[in-house]
């Protein structure tokens, strides 16, 4: 039920500092410990190799996951595109472990790989919004994302409930294998500082329409930039606008605008950089002016500890490993805001289908 909203997906948008904190409540203990299924705790200790498997935003949140697996686990990690693993998968390390990311637990090309993962006898975890769905059922374990409906095509708080929930087991893995970032990662609070930082950034709603209405809403292109995990933002931040506006869009690796797609910018292109990164903030930075120079209308989606005089939308601060929770805020209300001022279906775009049930 919508209530009150006008659209499925604003209502969905709304929604993520609710299904932040539940999740701070799901999966950590009156002590304030993080806690999952043994089992599946004990299985994930015994793989040299991760591989997350997912298609579309899922799979965008897997490229999340696949950094926090690393830096909180010091476990290898791949995330893969589900309909590209079916038919091309890589060599597999000695004990692989597999985790399927998916909204709703129906998408064929995830089920594709989880068949020939039970066939050989490996096991998997589902991280999914729908229990009792077929890639719940099928895969080992299963942890639900607890976000409620997500009836909006276009996925917002499923993608981050998904990344909430791998911050959650890669912290479990990182602890049970005493990894230092591990120990030093406060989870649970930060879980608050996120669902805080969301609402902040939800409350100022018709800030994001002003920007939607004057930079977008004519345009035929719009880049989003980042390095690293602001990168793997960038991708899913041009996802949500395409399907929703129409306007092609691309996520581009700041360093890469150089190798090709600069070509592209023309007066008045929207250029929209994602600095959350310390180590990178300067080199996206100088991206960024690098497409000014060409004439793009450049933009900044920064975090306060990074924010310069001149930059755009900035965000509470947030241990640097969770930042996407808040950088793809703004992209989804653009995205949304932008659409609406096209005279476009925001919950049902053309062409789209909520679930992918064919390969
Ligand atoms: C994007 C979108 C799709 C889905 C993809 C995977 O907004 O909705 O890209 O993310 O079809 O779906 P699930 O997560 O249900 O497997």
């Amino acid at each position: 039920d919508k209530g009150t909203y006008p659209h499925y997906m604003l209502k969905e948008i709304d929604d993520q500092p609710t299904v932040m904190r539940k999740l701070a409540q799901t999966y950590f203990n009156d002590d304030g410990q993080v806690t999952i299924d043994d089992e599946l705790l004990a299985d994930l200790q015994s793989a040299d190799r991760l591989y997350i498997v997912a298609a579309g935003t899922s799979y965008h949140a897997g490229l999340v996951g696949e950094r926090l697996f690393e830096r909180l686990a010091a476990v290898p990690t791949e995330a893969h595109v589900s309909s590209e693993f079916a038919y091309n998968s890589p060599i597999l390390s000695k004990h692989p472990f597999f985790i399927f990311l998916s909204q709703s637990g129906e998408t064929a090309d995830s089920r594709e790989v989880l068949t020939e993962v039970n066939a050989k006898g490996y096991h998997s975890l589902t991280i999914t919004n729908v229990q009792n769905s077929t890639l719940s059922r099928e895969a080992t374990y299963t942890m639900l994302l607890n976000a409620g409906p997500e009836i909006a095509v276009a996925s917002t708080k499923a993608y981050t409930a998904q990344i909430a929930v791998e911050a959650i087991i890669a912290k479990a893995l990182g602890e049970a294998t005493q990894q230092v970032a591990a120990a030093d990662f406060d989870l649970r609070p930060q879980l608050g500082l996120v669902a805080n930082g969301i609402q902040a950034l939800v409350d100022q709603k018709e800030r994001f329409e002003a920007v939607a209405k004057d930079n977008f809403v004519d345009q035929r292109d719009a880049f989003y930039i980042g390095r690293g995990i602001d990168y793997a933002v960038s991708l899913e931040a041009s996802l949500k606008l395409k399907e929703i506006t129409y306007i092609h869009s691309e996520g581009v690796a700041a360093g890469e605008l150089k190798h090709g797609p600069i070509a592209l910018i023309e007066s008045g292109t929207p250029v929209i950089g994602i600095i959350t990164q310390e180590r990178t903030a300067s080199l996206t930075r100088s991206n960024l002016a690098e497409t000014a120079a060409r004439g793009s209308h450049i933009m900044t989606i920064v975090t306060k500890s990074l924010a310069k005089a001149h930059d755009d939308i900035i965000l509470e601060d947030v241990d640097e490993m969770l930042t996407p929770l808040l950088t793809i805020i703004p992209a989804q209300l653009i995205s949304y805001y932008t659409s609406l001022l096209k005279g476009l279906d925001v919950d049902k775009p053309r062409n789209l289908a909520k679930s992918v049930t064919v390969q």
